[in-house]
């Protein structure tokens, strides 16, 4: 397999955020993407001649078996990215299984599961490469996506099913809630509130560099059964991350709150979140936003000729530009 072109591919969460991205980067260069979506009316702005919207939800075995017939490679983007264990398990763990068994059903030849940095857990440090243990401790998001991975793997070998993991920071750019919206509006605070200096580790890693290892991993030998790391090698801090969408308010004022003011609060709010069914493991959080790492993409690099080529003014200034089309910045 060397080019999707003219192939048939799936893209789960394609309604979404990076699976939007995705779909609409294969359908320009040549592919035929079935784009799977819960409610197609979310799927507006994935119109394009090459791209077909399927009906259906990961969890539901027959929907699966549906969207994967004719396709060469399956891209799971799909997940819960919130909500209690229960929720996110039934979504990321289940919904990667009946993924995983429909594409080994009909011989797909690669699946590219979307994983997350969240695997290695909050007490990642220093240099994190893919062969680091994964510990992603009780978190419902981090603990969900690590037995993804597990799913993988075990259907991939069991049923002789290629695949490949891509496990992305921070992803930042043009229809991001989490990383452009939510925290351009953190940043155009004056003065903007975070904890201490802001000099721990952040991961921000533009959109369309996600796209593209997500895509190369469909095609390129040395890709199969193997996991690579999708983040800023050197990180920047989360000062320089959200110091930049201050800048882009126009102002660089940064309110320091001291982490020591913030412990005593972290036990209530975990107990809060864990009778909700959602425990985060605030204290040690709160540890991991301040400590140094780099999720190191070396093995990207080196197997399959792959690095960030977007750096973060540049990320940040395409980003500006949508946050002047959705109105939020004059
Ligand atoms: N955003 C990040 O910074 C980041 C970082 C690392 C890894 N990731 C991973 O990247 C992937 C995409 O994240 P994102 O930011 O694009 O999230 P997103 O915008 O919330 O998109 C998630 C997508 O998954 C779909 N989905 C959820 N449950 C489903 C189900 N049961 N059946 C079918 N579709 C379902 C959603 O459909 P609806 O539209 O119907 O809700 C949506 O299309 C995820 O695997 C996430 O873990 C994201």
């Amino acid at each position: 397999m060397s080019s999707l072109a003219n192939q048939t591919v799936l893209v789960t969460g394609a309604t979404g955020f990076l699976g939007g991205a995705v779909a609409l980067r294969l359908a320009n260069d040549g592919v035929k993407v079935k784009a799977l979506a819960r409610r197609p009316e979310k799927g507006q702005f994935l119109q394009h001649s090459n791209i077909e919207i399927v009906q259906g939800d990961i969890t539901d075995a027959g929907q699966m078996r549906k969207a994967v017939e004719n396709c060469s490679v399956v891209f799971h983007v799909a997940a819960a990215l919130g909500g209690s264990l229960v929720k996110q398990r039934k979504a990321n763990v289940d919904g990667t299984r009946r993924v995983m068994l429909a594409a080994a059903s009909a011989n797909v030849e690669r699946v590219v599961h979307v994983s997350s940095i969240a695997v290695y857990g909050y007490s990642a440090r220093g240099d994190v490469s893919e062969d680091k243990p994964q510990k992603p401790g009780s978190v419902p998001y981090n603990l969900s996506k690590s037995e993804a991975e597990n799913v993988v793997r075990e259907v991939g070998a069991e049923y002789n099913l290629p695949y490949s993991i891509i496990r992305p920071g921070m992803i930042y750019g043009p229809r991001s809630n989490g990383w452009t919206t939510s925290m351009f509006k953190l940043g155009r605070r004056k003065p903007t509130p975070w904890l201490g200096d802001g000099r721990g580790a952040a991961h921000p890693i533009y959109v369309d560099d996600v796209v593209d290892l997500t895509i190369l991993l469909a095609t390129h030998p040395a890709a199969v059964n193997e996991a690579f790391n999708c983040s800023p090698d050197p990180a920047p801090s989360w000062r320089e991350f959200i110091g930049s969408y201050s800048r882009l308010a126009g102002h660089q004022s940064w309110l320091g709150i001291p982490p020591l003011l913030v412990y005593p609060f972290a036990p209530l709010i975990d107990l809060i979140m864990t009778l909700r069914g959602e425990p985060q493991d605030l204290w040690t959080l709160i540890g991991f936003l301040q400590s140094q790492k780099t999720y190191k993409v070396t093995k990207a690099k080196t197997l399959l000729g792959w690095e960030p080529q977007v750096d973060l003014a540049t990320g940040i200034e395409r980003s500006a530009q949508w946050l002047r089309e959705i109105g939020l910045l004059a």
